[in-house]
């Protein structure tokens, strides 16, 4: 059995307590590797590298930083099957997925690395004469990111590639659940030649490894993706120390089908986007509000196509579902399934955990469709899993109601061919990402990544806007004109 300690100065370390955990197959329960559990004096020697190796890396210029990401992103292409198999054993998603979770990092080390040569400010006049004004770009210095399990790869790639593009360091919390992925992305970016301190990795329990990158004042930016309530108490806590944070927390996502839309494309889109990597995407679609005019119709093609999923182990391609990532995960959803039909909700298809066999080994659970009323728990809250409800409107603006009236706001979707109502739908829909004809799920690498309302707070990751996160504007003021100017009194009297 493969054992890894904690990753600091560009060292595989044992943990000062020896205290170790394992990382399990959800498919199969075959254990996959011991790690070592930090605490927070292992976190604090981490930040302690990580400050060590700010200053020499803040110094190397962009496009050095961006040669070793792009040797990366080869390294990936190279290792891609692998790291797939790593991805879809250590947290479920089917083999397709976990193809598609690496070549996101891929996607996203080769787009940011373009920012090597492309790290633009702004320059412009003064109200001066022999004056002249820019503003430049700032590494902040360590960034603590603490990361999800659902996208073990693309997740760690998003927020490492912007914060080291950008001349920062890092200390990174993998999720428990896999830190056999995050292990990996370090065998790749050490062979991709980063220095030693630049990325430090901890793996270990929120109370200890969390709370020390939260507290300890050298780190200046917390990235964090997850729920909700986890993202409010590290704002809170962090706000203590006037710290940057970046937040990418739930969704509750809803995809809407209007009366003409292509009823076969919705579906595709709808099975895929609900039932995909089994629910656990913060952008899953997790309602589906249909017009009453086509309600039946697409009912009856959804639930065909639903009941046809082939459940199963997630690296036999033929597979359309994996299991859910963990024994905690199964009991969320299971509760959440019971609160449904408790609350009076038309369990119409699935609903049940499998069992015999292979699935007594893992956590499976049907793709399951509630007809459900607004404003039921199901609807409302996020069940992170195979869980779909359905809700019927009247016309355009009670879909868009529903659609809006929760607290989340990262993605969404309209099916329609009426360019008027896909534009409307646009301006209406409260949410960071909408599609039109496309389901909520499918965020690509260069578009800024994020949601309103309680999914974040207003930071985006990815895109255009992957650098502003982890970067401070400086303004730049140069007077060549050798005497003192006074800006507003010489100007305006
Ligand atoms: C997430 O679910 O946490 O758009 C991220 C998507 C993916 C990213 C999802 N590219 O579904």
């Amino acid at each position: 059995m493969k054992e890894y300690g904690l990753y600091i100065d560009g060292k595989w370390v044992k943990s000062t307590s020896g205290r170790t955990f394992e990382t399990k197959n959800p498919a199969t329960g075959e254990t996959l590797a011991v790690f070592s559990e930090g605490n927070r004096e292992d976190t604090a020697r981490a930040i302690d590298a990580a400050e060590r190796a700010f200053p020499k890396w803040k110094k190397r210029p962009p496009p050095g930083r961006a040669e070793i990401l792009l040797k990366a992103s080869v390294i990936l292409r190279e290792r891609k099957q692998e790291l797939a198999e790593t991805v879809t054993k250590e947290m479920g998603k089917v083999i397709a997925e976990g193809k598609g979770d690496v070549q996101e990092g891929i996607d996203f080390f080769e787009y940011i690395s373009g920012e090597g040569r492309r790290m633009f400010g702004e320059t412009t006049t003064s109200e001066l004469q022999n004056k002249f004004c820019m503003t430049v770009r700032q590494p902040i210095g360590i960034v603590g990111c603490i990361a999800p399990w659902n996208f073990p790869m693309a997740i760690p790639c998003w927020k490492l590639g912007a914060i080291l593009m950008a001349g920062n360091t890092a200390v990174f919390k993998p999720a428990t659940l896999t830190p056999l992925c995050l292990a990996k992305l370090v065998e790749v970016f050490e062979a991709a030649g980063l220095p030693p301190g630049v990325l430090n990795v901890v793996s270990g329990p929120a109370e200890a490894v969390g709370a020390e990158i939260l507290e300890n004042p050298k780190v200046k930016v917390i990235s964090f993706t997850g729920s909700v309530e986890t993202g409010k108490e590290i704002y809170t806590r962090a706000a203590k120390q006037l710290k940057h944070v970046g937040l990418e927390l739930g969704g509750k996502n809803p995809l809407i089908v209007m009366d003409d839309a292509n009823l076969d494309l919705a579906v595709d889109g709808a099975l895929f986007a609900a039932f995909g990597t089994a629910g656990q995407r913060c952008t899953a679609t997790s309602r589906l509000i249909i017009h009453e005019k086509v309600y039946s119709a697409t009912m009856e093609k959804l639930l065909a196509r639903t009941k046809a999923l082939k459940l199963g182990n997630p690296l036999d391609p033929k597979t359309d579902v994996g299991p859910v990532a963990s024994e905690q995960q199964e009991k969320n959803i299971l509760n959440y399934i019971k609160i449904g039909v408790e609350e009076g909700a038309k369990l119409t298809c699935g609903g049940k955990k499998l069992t015999g066999g292979e699935y007594d080994k893992g956590f499976f659970i049907q793709p399951t469709i509630f007809e459900a009323k607004h404003g039921m728990r199901i609807t409302k809250e996020e069940i992170f899993g195979p869980v779909l409800s359905v809700m019927k409107a009247k016309d355009y603006d009670e879909a868009v109601f529903i659609a809006n009236d929760v607290e989340y706001g990262l993605s969404s979707s309209i099916y329609t061919r009426n360019v008027n109502l896909a534009f409307r739908a646009v301006e209406d829909l409260q949410s960071g990402i909408t599609y039109i004809n496309a389901p909520t799920i499918g965020a690509e690498v260069h578009l800024p990544f994020g949601g309103v309302k309680h999914t974040g707070n207003g930071a985006r990751e990815a895109g255009t806007s992957a650098i502003e996160e982890f970067t401070e504007i400086k303004t730049v003021y140069i007077d060549y004109s050798d005497k003192l100017q006074k800006a507003q009194i010489d100007t305006h009297g």
